[in-house]
């Protein structure tokens, strides 16, 4: 993890949404140096988040990567708030909430109303219309998609997303503001799924067809494709990491984004969401954990 002193515009960072990519991104801007802001508005998820940090620079810091004074001095620069108004001061705010464009649009334009002129309004979606977004703002050329990567403390890629309206100045400060976080950056076109998730998702609900139809069971689909193809994890596996809620949303905006069939949700991957077998987070997605941060699948 980058571990650096800011001098530049952007101090306050705000983020909101404080589950799994959202706790990340906090992580990652305060061991970068900037002052942070976390908000949810479930008081659980931010006493989560919390735990979540300090293990995961616990883990850093033990394995040499970051000073014991680096990651304390990051726990001190991070503060949680389920009042949105403390992030009033923000020069950059990143929302991380859940994958709905009403949710997210209806959380956007309060940001507008509460947020600095100069403010700039970033998302971490995965798939929906940054341009969108931006429509319900009074600042469209200041709205832009900085997509994280899971988990976003390890991760190097940060997406950059340009809406139809987001400024030359804004992307060129989001750019920074990713590279002073130690990221890589890629920049696309606002369309459904972006880069990483138009060609990711096709092939994780393909996975799910395959399980499906039976032609092989779960271990197989992702033994084959971690053997076969060099990946890292199986997409099932990816699947119950990322989310199936996640990833069914996501299929969902390609579908109507493209408004063609082969982006159609798996019946299987429906109906895994209806179960409430959300993946790791819940303890159950394609695979059991015993814990939610258990590592092994069963
Ligand atoms: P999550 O379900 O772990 O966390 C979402 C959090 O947002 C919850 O703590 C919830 O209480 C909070 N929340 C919901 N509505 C809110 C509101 N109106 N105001 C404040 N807080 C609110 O979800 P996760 O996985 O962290 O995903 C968040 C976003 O990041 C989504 O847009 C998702 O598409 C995107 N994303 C997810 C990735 C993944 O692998 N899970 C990867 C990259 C992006």
């Amino acid at each position: 993890m980058a571990e650096t002193t800011t001098t530049k515009e952007t101090e306050v960072v705000g983020v909101v949404g404080g589950g799994q990519m959202g706790s990340g991104i906090a992580q990652v801007a305060a061991v970068s140096g900037f002052d942070v802001w976390l908000h949810d508005t479930d008081p659980a998820a931010l006493d989560r988040a919390v735990r979540a940090v300090s293990s995961s620079i616990g883990r850093f810091v033990s394995k040499g990567k970051l000073s014991r004074a680096a990651g304390s001095d990051a726990m001190k620069r991070l503060r949680c708030t389920s009042n949105l108004e403390d992030l009033r001061d923000a020069d950059v705010i990143i929302e991380a909430i859940v994958e709905s464009e009403e949710v997210k649009k209806t959380l956007f334009s309060k940001l507008d109303k509460i947020a600095k002129a100069t403010t700039i309004l970033a998302s971490n979606t995965s798939s929906i219309s940054i341009t969108r977004l931006a429509s319900g703002t009074s600042r469209p050329s200041q709205v832009i998609g900085m997509h994280f990567m899971n988990p976003p403390p390890l991760m190097k890629l940060i997406e950059i997303v340009r809406g139809a309206d987001t400024s030359d100045e804004v992307f060129l400060k989001i750019k920074d503001l990713s590279e002073r976080m130690g990221k890589i950056v890629v920049c696309s076109q606002d369309y459904p799924g972006f880069i990483v998730n138009r060609i990711l998702m096709p092939m994780i609900n393909e996975a799910f067809h395959t399980l499906y139809t039976g032609v092989a069971t779960k271990e197989d689909i992702d033994t084959a494709m971690k053997l076969g193809t060099n990946h890292p994890m199986g997409p099932l596996e990816l699947a119950d990491l990322i989310g199936l809620d996640v990833c069914l949303n996501i299929m969902k905006v390609l579908y109507e984004g493209f408004g063609d069939s082969k982006y159609s949700p798996c019946p299987l991957l429906v109906q895994y969401v209806d179960a409430g077998r959300l993946g790791r987070k819940r303890g159950i997605g394609v695979y059991s954990y015993e814990s939610s941060a258990a590592e092994k699948p069963k």
